[in-house]
């Protein structure tokens, strides 16, 4: 199946939202765990500076079926070459190479945006998430140690980086 990368607009949402709260849902990709309202997540999109760009993958029925975007790593101006990136496919599309082909038109956004580098982070035990990373040029920058709180456990906390 031919999928198609564009930049998200307002219409979007809904799909964003659902597709957040999956990986919310499912505990494997954030900290967060409190499931998110259209209305936040619009608030999200439509305060965000022009360059941090938000890309969905739709298929060939126009379907939304994952988003990513370029978030703000840190509000210091000598940190503006640097954005944070998230990552999010509908859960019943996984594993079917949809990530790689998102990841890879946020890398081109981003060096249209010229950013100089991307980050993540993620979880350890977040295997699909590092094999993407790493299959596109991402390294392993080290991991923090009970780094975060998910349902009343710590969890590990691995930085990723690429220079664009
Ligand atoms: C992580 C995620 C974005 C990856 O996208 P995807 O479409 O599932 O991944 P792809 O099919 O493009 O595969 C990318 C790589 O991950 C590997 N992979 C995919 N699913 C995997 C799994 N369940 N376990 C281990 N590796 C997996 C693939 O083999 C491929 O690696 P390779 O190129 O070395 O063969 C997607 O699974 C997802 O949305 N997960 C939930 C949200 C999330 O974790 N977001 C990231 C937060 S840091």
């Amino acid at each position: 199946m031919n999928y198609k990368i564009r930049e998200a607009t307002l219409h979007d949402i809904p799909y964003i939202t659902k597709i957040y709260n999956q990986g919310i849902e499912d505990r494997i990709a954030t900290l967060e765990t409190r499931l998110r309202e259209d209305t936040e997540m619009e608030s999200w999109f439509t305060t965000r500076e022009e360059r941090y760009k938000v890309i969905v993958i739709e298929d060939q029925e126009s379907m939304v079926r994952g988003w990513a975007s370029i978030n703000i790593f840190n509000s210091r101006c000598c940190y503006s070459g640097v954005g944070d990136l998230s990552i999010y496919i509908e859960r019943d599309m996984r594993g079917k190479g949809l990530g790689s082909t998102l990841l890879r038109g946020l890398l081109d956004v981003a060096n249209e945006q010229e950013f100089h580098k991307l980050v993540l982070s993620t979880f350890e035990f977040n295997e699909a998430g590092k094999r993407l990373y790493k299959a596109l040029g991402f390294r392993e920058v080290g991991t923090y140690v009970d780094q975060g709180i998910l349902d009343g456990s710590f969890v590990n906390i691995t930085i990723m980086e690429k220079l664009i």
